[in-house]
């Protein structure tokens, strides 16, 4: 009203009364939730209007929430992408309604035209630190690795599966020797785990597990538990996001690895926003989050702690 616009110019409302609507992929893992929550946090911090969507893991549905959200004319669009394909149409339309889109967490192809920005680790990269840590750590010895893939075509398991790759290329001891997608879920990491033990002599054969997300890797805990191994030593374990539970995992010796993803992707895409409405700032296509390497000797318990009180 008249008081506000008296009192108050664009820049000191920041991002206060703005609609912003999120399409979330659903909470398949426990950096899901926390990403939620965060977003959440984020967004009553600054006096957002979130409109919420969980997708349930499925892109039609995120497709609908988009549309909704051009329908009710909101001021921006936070969408986090199940799969890397299939947005050029629903993307044209918030464009064609001038309401700028952000990515959050992982990446499409296409266009770059059709979003704002992009808030992601370097998902090629966070395979690439998990890859040479364990080409690192086993040195010489044979070993035969399995791998637990995140969702068929989102961009964190194209990715990481392909920074991996490339860590462990050219080294005649590292092998993958089984592969499958375990859907970032704990259940399905543990199903998965137990056919590639099974598989492999019981697991006598396998020297290690990559998995694309801590839960996977905490399913795969269980299943090797399960089937008498010891994990952490008998089979290492090496994955990505850095949740509470992977910290609990190396404080009981049962976890070696995990390359950090902040759930914080909403932080940098506000000030984003703010930053384009109120100064006409064109952010970085790609804002690029860190991607930092944690074992059980960076204070595995500290960790769980200090994730613990962020509301993880
Ligand atoms: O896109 C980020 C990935 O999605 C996280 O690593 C995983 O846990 C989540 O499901």
């Amino acid at each position: 009203g008249m008081v506000g616009l008296l009192l108050s110019t664009a820049h000191a409302e920041g991002l206060q009364g703005k609609i912003i609507g999120f399409s979330q992929i659903g909470s398949e893992s426990g950096w899901r939730a926390a990403e939620t929550s965060v977003t959440k946090a984020e967004a009553e911090a600054r006096g957002i209007d979130l409109k919420f969507a969980d997708a349930q893991q499925k892109q039609e549905n995120q497709i609908k929430a988009i549309r909704g959200f051009i329908a009710q004319g909101v001021d921006a669009i936070l969408v986090a992408p199940v799969v890397a394909t299939g947005w050029e149409e629903v993307l044209t339309e918030a464009k064609e309604a001038e309401i700028p889109v952000v990515l959050l967490d992982r990446g499409i192809e296409g266009p770059e035209d059709l979003y704002l920005t992009s808030v992601a680790s370097d998902q090629v990269k966070e395979g690439r630190v998990a890859g040479e840590w364990l080409a690192g750590t086993v040195g010489e010895a044979q070993c035969n690795i399995v791998e637990l893939q995140g969702t068929v075509g989102s961009s964190p398991a194209i990715n990481r599966k392909q920074g991996f790759e490339e860590a462990i290329a050219g080294k005649a001891n590292l092998a993958i020797i089984r592969s499958q997608t375990g859907d970032f879920t704990r259940s399905k990491g543990k199903e998965v785990m137990e056919g590639f033990l099974k598989a492999e002599d019981g697991g006598k054969n396998i020297c290690a597990v990559y998995a694309h997300n801590d839960d996977m890797a905490v399913g795969a805990i269980q299943a090797i538990k399960d089937a008498g191994l010891k994990p952490g030593s008998d089979i290492l374990v090496v994955s990505i996001d850095a949740v509470p539970d992977i910290f609990a995992a190396m404080v009981a010796g049962e976890a070696n690895a995990t390359v950090e993803l902040t759930p914080n992707m909403a932080g940098p895409a506000f000030d984003a926003l703010q930053a384009y409405w109120d100064a006409g700032t064109e952010p970085a296509k790609f804002i690029i989050t860190e991607s930092k390497l944690y074992t059980p000797a960076d204070d595995p318990q500290g960790e769980y702690e200090r994730r613990k009180d962020l509301g993880y």
